[in-house]
């Protein structure tokens, strides 16, 4: 089969390699129907993530056929169509018995195109199939189920449920890419008085309009605290989401917000940041971060289509053997308006 294949910092290539077989008893093998890149693969493909070696199939997100399942897998058959959720759960240990999937000690969490090979593939091995997988529902597109995958759970559970938002908060939003856009369209569902949407892109600002932003912000020519400030009589965002990823954008996050506010980080660090104990310590922030767990993923579902409308998401189409366009529109977003791209095979 052909894969997308990390070969160190800033190397990639769509080659050719074996096609993945059944290990372990409680593994599936799906055909990849429709996959997709995230912030993510942008950050390993940085270095940003240095347990992804050289060989590595990327991806995490997946939408596709069942084609062999191990002996013990229950309850996922050949022939069913499934999303391939970024977070694989074994279901058995301490943390997948708290729904804390992200941080499954049993061989799961986030392995996929990260410790295991993943999704961005004509074929992937999934491992724990009947507690990684969703079954796609009759009436729901392989698209917007795909947006399930990751993005979803991820801006709902890192930043909207792990910082509280509330009817009537002033939330910030730093970074307005398909992350920061899934946290505003979650914060939504609780009815805060203002999103602030904060990006240096324009494009991804008119997007965050789109998804439910009233307030948008570039903070190469705006000054992000003093709109805050505008907005709250002096202080400070009730929630401030981190969706970005650096050492900057945290710190921003944290100037942003009120006494006893929520900054709730979601983005991928490769270098540390600066916390500011010495602003902070007397204002009584609770500061959160968390990998996805996709617990979620139900809650979400049956969200599609109604208050959830995600289909604005996908923005570009690309087929398999062009992966190294997709990557780049992707990677290129400020120019090209790129959310979400799909790739099919
Ligand atoms: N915690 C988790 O479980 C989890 C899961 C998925 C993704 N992530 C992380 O979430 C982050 C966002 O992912 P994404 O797919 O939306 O990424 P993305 O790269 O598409 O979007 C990032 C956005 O940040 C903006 N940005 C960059 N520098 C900025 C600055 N200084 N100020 C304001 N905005 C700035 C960019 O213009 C872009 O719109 C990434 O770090 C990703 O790795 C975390
Ligand atoms: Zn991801
Ligand atoms: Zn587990």
């Amino acid at each position: 089969m052909y894969a997308l294949v990390y070969h160190g910092p800033g190397q990639k290539a769509w080659e050719e390699v074996p096609t993945p077989v059944l290990i372990d008893d409680t593994d599936a093998i799906v055909r990849v129907e429709a996959t997709t890149i995230c912030g993510s693969d942008l950050h390993i493909l940085k270095g940003d993530v240095p347990e992804v070696t050289d060989g590595r199939i990327l991806g995490h997100e997946a939408v596709g056929t069942v084609e062999q399942v191990g002996s013990s897998v229950k309850t996922v058959h050949v022939g069913d169509r499934v999303l391939v959720s970024c977070i694989t759960a074994c279901g058995a240990c301490r943390f997948c018995r708290q729904a804390r999937y992200g941080q499954c000690a049993g061989g799961g969490g986030w392995i996929l195109g990260h410790l295991i090979d993943g999704t961005q593939a004509e074929y992937v091995r999934v491992p724990f199939a009947d507690t990684s997988t969703y079954p796609v529902p009759v009436g729901v597109a392989d698209e917007d189920m795909l947006m399930l995958a990751d993005i979803l759970p991820t801006g709902y559970e890192v930043g909207v449920l792990n910082g509280h938002v509330q009817p009537g908060d002033v939330v910030a939003v730093v970074g307005a890419g398909p992350i920061g856009l899934s946290a505003i369209m979650g914060a939504t569902l609780f009815s805060p008085s203002h999103i602030v949407a904060i990006d240096l892109a324009d494009s991804r600002l008119d997007a965050a309009k789109q998804f439910g932003a009233d307030v948008t912000v570039n903070n190469s020519r705006e000054d992000p605290l003093e709109i805050i400030n505008g907005l709250t009589g002096g202080l400070g965002a009730d929630v401030a989401i981190e969706a970005v990823g650096l050492p900057a954008t945290f710190e921003l996050a944290t100037t942003l917000i009120r006494p006893c506010g929520h900054v709730a980080n979601i983005g991928v660090h490769g270098q540390p940041a600066t916390l500011h104990l010495e602003q902070l310590w007397a204002r009584d922030v609770t500061i959160t971060m968390g990998l996805v767990d996709t617990y979620s993923t139900p809650t979400l579902l049956r969200l599609l289509g109604r208050q959830l409308d995600v289909g604005r998401f996908v923005t570009h189409h690309f087929p398999m053997g062009e992966f190294a366009a997709a990557y780049d529109t992707f990677s290129r977003a400020a120019d090209t308006g790129a959310l979400k791209v799909v790739v099919t095979p």
